[in-house]
């Protein structure tokens, strides 16, 4: 059984994995080299938190109990030593994964779980200069941690039955939805669908087709509509196979094959637009309207949740 579990990483996804391990009952070490980080962690926990008691996710009584259970470290033989599981959530750079692992491969429990929750990085190059790849998973929590239900779980051949069976249990017991893939491939599924999508979407952009404002719109009032409840292969059976068979017949020539990133991201990325971390990236952002954007997301979010689960939609177990 996995009691006691050490995330290395208090990042946005690192704090929000913490939370959702804490709100499921389990203690949780959450590490970080930057104490700065680990403060920014622990003031977005309370309000993620305060957020869930306001829409009757969790109960009100819960939130200090969930605040307990989840310690902020700068000390990592302390945050490690005892745990069942170690969740790496630092920066997506190999090197940086490499190094930490080798930090810690020599203090940890003999049956220990190490998941990285790395976006693309293959399991088979993060464990290259591992001493135990055999304790070594890919546990890909998606953004927001605390609310997306998918967790992809990717493991090699070498990868023990016993960290497999364990991590699939664990990731149920917190509430989340594991998805084991049959083997490894870079991007896993979910960053494959995702940048098969992107590609597309810029490309149709850089055509003059349709605007960067109207992809947003036509996703969220088209296809992402549906796929919240109604997933893309019952979709094509409640289309039609062979419907769908002439659709993707017709349009498999024109779509877009680049083998590279669009030029469009490119000079965004050149001209220092990256996004909500630089307050400039496809659209533009303070730090008001990043408040509003990341409150709205989560809040509807939530109500999604609920429709998606009426019956027990409460956020967390409590089991100890
Ligand atoms: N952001 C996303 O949407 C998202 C989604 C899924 C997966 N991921 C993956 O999760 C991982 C973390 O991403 P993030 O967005 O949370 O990054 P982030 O930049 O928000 O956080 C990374 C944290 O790691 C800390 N850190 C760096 N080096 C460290 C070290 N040696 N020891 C301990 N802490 C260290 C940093 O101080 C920072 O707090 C990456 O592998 C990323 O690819 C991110």
């Amino acid at each position: 059984m996995i009691n006691r579990i050490a995330v290395i990483g208090a990042g946005i996804m690192g704090n929000g994995i913490a939370q959702v391990i804490g709100t499921a009952g389990i203690h949780v070490n959450l590490y970080d080299i930057d104490q700065a980080s680990l403060n920014k962690a622990f003031s977005t926990i309370e309000k993620n938190l305060d957020l869930m008691t306001q829409k009757s996710i969790l109960d009100i009584e819960a939130k200090s109990t969930i605040l307990k259970r989840i310690s902020g470290t700068t000390n990592l033989k302390e945050c490690v030593s005892q745990c069942d599981m170690i969740i790496e959530v630092v920066s997506e750079i190999l090197d940086l994964k490499q190094t930490l692992y080798k930090q810690i491969e020599n203090i940890v429990k003999d049956d220990v779980i190490i998941a990285s929750n790395t976006s693309a990085i293959p399991l088979t190059e993060l464990t290259q200069q591992a001493k135990i790849p055999e304790r070594f998973i890919i546990t890909h929590f998606m953004n927001p941690a605390t609310l997306v239900p998918l967790v992809e779980i990717i493991t090699q051949d070498v990868t023990d039955v016993d960290v497999i069976d364990r991590t699939m249990q664990f990731i149920k017991r917190i509430g989340k939805s594991p998805i084991r893939l049959k083997k490894e491939i870079p991007g896993a599924v979910v960053n494959r669908l995702q940048a098969a999508l992107l590609r597309e979407a810029f490309h149709l952009v850089e055509q003059d087709v349709v605007s960067l404002q109207d992809i947003d719109q036509i996703i969220k009032d088209g296809p992402g509509f549906r796929w919240a409840f109604i997933g893309p292969m019952q979709m094509v059976d409640l289309g039609g196979l062979d419907t769908w068979k002439r659709i993707i017949d017709h349009l498999s020539p024109v779509l877009e094959d680049s083998k590279t990133c669009s030029s469009l991201v490119q000079q965004l990325v050149e001209n220092g637009r990256l996004g909500t971390k630089a307050g400039k990236g496809i659209f533009d952002y303070d730090d008001n309207l990043l408040e509003r954007i990341i409150f709205e997301r989560d809040r509807d979010f939530i109500e999604l949740l609920k429709l998606r689960n009426p019956v027990d939609n409460k956020a967390h177990t409590l089991e100890a």
